[in-house]
């Protein structure tokens, strides 16, 4: 288990929905999910680092049957078993670190959005990935949305929802210090690991082919608009990883 990593999301509670659907790069990111999952409709689903259960929600109100949602924060299992939006029939939430998740079950698909980035060792991120692998069948499929390298001091992601303040170097992984652009900001940390790094953990941790796709953006609207949205594919906050056996 890692502690500090729960207590992270149990200090930011209900404040990370906020950054949620507000931020573009969440709106981002759910654009290119939702492409990216297709019809899911009677396959099981495991949603991990569910947070308060948003994505968890979306494959329930798919189809997909049963859904399991799993977290190490407390908090955020607690926000998701109550969220005003209700749980579609079918959903059972987990609390428990991915990294020693035991089995629950032979999913057909999961999902993993900003879950990687907080492993703090390459052994922690290797057994992230030998879990999601031993709870998929032999033709299922991981989504995983994981944050790119930061443009950090040269650029920043302010207008997209993210503040990067701050840089520290490790042994392994440099620490990256931020802030959602909540009122007031909400602060949080995460590990900076290259593409590479979450690819070859896949691979070693058994899974036979990783695919990159960029980040997709939703339609332009009033509130961000054409340019914004370019503006935004030139340094996405993020990147679609679908990993399969
Ligand atoms: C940025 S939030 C994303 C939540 C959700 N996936 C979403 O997109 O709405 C990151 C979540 O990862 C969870 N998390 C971090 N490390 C974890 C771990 N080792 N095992 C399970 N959950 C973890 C946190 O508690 C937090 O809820």
């Amino acid at each position: 288990m890692t502690p500090a990593q729960g207590e992270q999301y149990d200090a930011i509670g209900a404040r990370f929905e906020e950054s949620k659907s507000t931020a573009a790069f969440s709106a981002a990111d759910t654009y290119t999910l939702r492409a990216a999952l297709g019809d899911v409709s009677g396959r099981s689903a495991l949603d991990l680092a569910c947070g308060y259960g948003y994505n968890t929600r979306l494959l329930a109100e798919r189809g997909a049957r049963p859904v399991v949602g799993v977290d190490v924060s407390h908090e955020m299992i607690r926000l998701a078993e109550k969220h005003p939006a209700g749980s579609p029939t079918g959903i059972e939430y987990v609390v428990a670190d991915v990294a020693e998740l035991p089995a629950l079950g032979r999913f057909d698909l999961a999902t993993a959005v900003y879950l990687f980035n907080y492993a703090p060792s390459r052994a922690v991120l290797r057994a992230m990935f030998g879990s999601v692998r031993a709870n998929l069948s032999d033709d299922g499929r991981l989504l995983a949305i994981v944050p790119n390298p930061a443009p950090f001091p040269h650029g920043n992601y302010e207008e997209f929802g993210l503040r990067l303040l701050e840089r520290v170097l490790g042994p392994e992984v440099p620490l990256i210090r931020q802030e959602f652009t909540t009122d007031p900001p909400t602060p949080l940390e995460d590990y900076e690991w290259q593409l590479a790094d979450y690819e070859r953990a896949a691979v070693g941790a058994g899974f036979g082919a990783v695919h990159w796709s960029p980040i997709r953006t939703p339609p332009p609207d009033a509130d961000r608009d054409r340019s914004f949205w370019r503006r935004y594919r030139r340094h996405p906050v993020s990147s679609l990883m679908t990993c399969t056996a």
